[in-house]
């Protein structure tokens, strides 16, 4: 029994679940006293470590999801491109010829990322309340902009004009990464994670006609490998409000959407048998108790009393987030949504 899990699939649930992006990170004291001692590479490439840090959130909030705590970077760092935080990803040899996209190779998770595996069994076996964990990945058109970018940027220009320079060789790479991602989240699935999200954080910088075709037929191929593996898949597509009638083909049990995109509109065009996922602006934290739920209030009703919505922050938590914050808000959500 999970609400979470039921609310993935559109079934009703007791009240509305709740869980925040980024939710295992540096606003939490106790990730910063080991992150204060092991570099965060290390912290994804150790199962016990990497488990540690997803199950801090669990123990300290009455959350309703886990979500492993890795980076959209890692298997491709487990591929054998060489990058680095800073805190952002700076990948070394930016892609931008077709012998590096031919020269890339081919994902197997068992052998290339066994530290990922290893640390979702650990959280399974250890996940407070029963707590579901999500496993995740970038979806190929994020992965992409870091790429051929080479470190996280505003515009992503390099990447915007290889679509227009070279759409056959980005088409290719987005293939290639499409067919990773599959392998590397069927892999988790296998491992025992029980919902599987794809982060589009970079949606918004399309149009929709270059969403249509780059980015969405790239996770369509994603998403149509994972077919029958029987967990909701998530997709979060950040800024994606003018993409909404074009991620409604995906399919996908849950969108994910940011607080710029209106959730009773988002709603309409998914249908009935999508779900939602949103959309707090995480600067919503600082407001006062009061306004907080007022403000939390006001996601509640935009999502309206049919199931399927899923509470969480438009995108992830900022760092200097007063932690009693979250638990404020988790109560309240949980609190005001209960259906008697
Ligand atoms: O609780 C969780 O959500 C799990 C952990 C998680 C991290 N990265 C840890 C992390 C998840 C789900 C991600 C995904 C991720 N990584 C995304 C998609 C989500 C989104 O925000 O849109 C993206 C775009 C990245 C790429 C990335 N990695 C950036 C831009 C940065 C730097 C910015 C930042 O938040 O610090 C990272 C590094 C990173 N990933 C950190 C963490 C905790 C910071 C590393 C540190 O502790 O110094």
């Amino acid at each position: 029994m999970s609400a979470f899990l039921d609310a993935c699939r559109c079934q009703p649930t007791a009240y509305t679940p709740i869980w925040i992006m980024r939710q295992a990170g540096r606003y939490l004291p106790e990730y910063r006293k080991l992150r204060s001692q092991v570099d965060f590479v290390t912290l994804t490439r150790t199962p016990d470590l990497a488990a540690e840090v997803t199950l801090q959130p669990l123990r300290r909030y009455e959350l309703d999801a886990g979500i492993l705590f890795s980076d959209i970077m890692t298997p491709l760092q487990g591929m054998g491109i060489e990058l680095k935080f800073e805190p952002g990803p700076v990948v070394h040899e930016p892609i931008r010829t077709d012998a590096q996209i031919d020269a890339l190779p081919v994902l197997v998770p068992e052998r290339d990322v066994p530290y990922v595996l290893d640390a979702v069994r650990l959280v399974r076996a250890n996940a407070p309340r029963g707590v579901p964990l999500i496993g995740f990945a970038g979806a190929p058109f994020t992965l992409f902009c870091y790429l051929v970018c080479g470190r996280p940027s505003k515009e992503f220009a390099a990447a915007r004009a290889y679509l227009y320079a070279h759409p056959d060789s980005a088409q290719r790479l987005l293939s290639h990464l499409a067919d990773a991602m599959a392998a590397y989240l069927t892999a988790q699935a296998a491992a025992g994670a029980q919902a599987l999200m794809i982060f589009e954080s970079w949606a918004g910088l399309l149009a929709a006609k270059e969403f249509q075709r780059f980015a969405l037929p790239a996770v369509e191929r994603t998403v149509q490998a994972l077919r029958g593996i029987g967990v909701p898949i998530i997709y979060y597509a950040n800024q994606g409000s003018a993409l909404m009638e074009a991620v409604a083909q995906l399919d996908v049990a849950v969108v994910g959407v940011d607080w710029r995109t209106p959730l009773a509109a988002t709603r309409r065009t998914l249908g009935p048998t999508k779900a939602v996922q949103g959309n707090l602006d995480p600067a919503a934290l600082f407001a006062s108790p009061l306004q907080l739920r007022r403000e939390a209030d006001a996601v509640l009703t935009e999502a309206g009393s049919a199931p399927g919505h899923i509470f969480n922050l438009g995108h992830g938590i900022w760092q200097d987030t007063d932690p009693d914050a979250v638990a404020r808000l988790i109560d309240h959500v949980h609190e005001k949504s209960a259906r008697g």
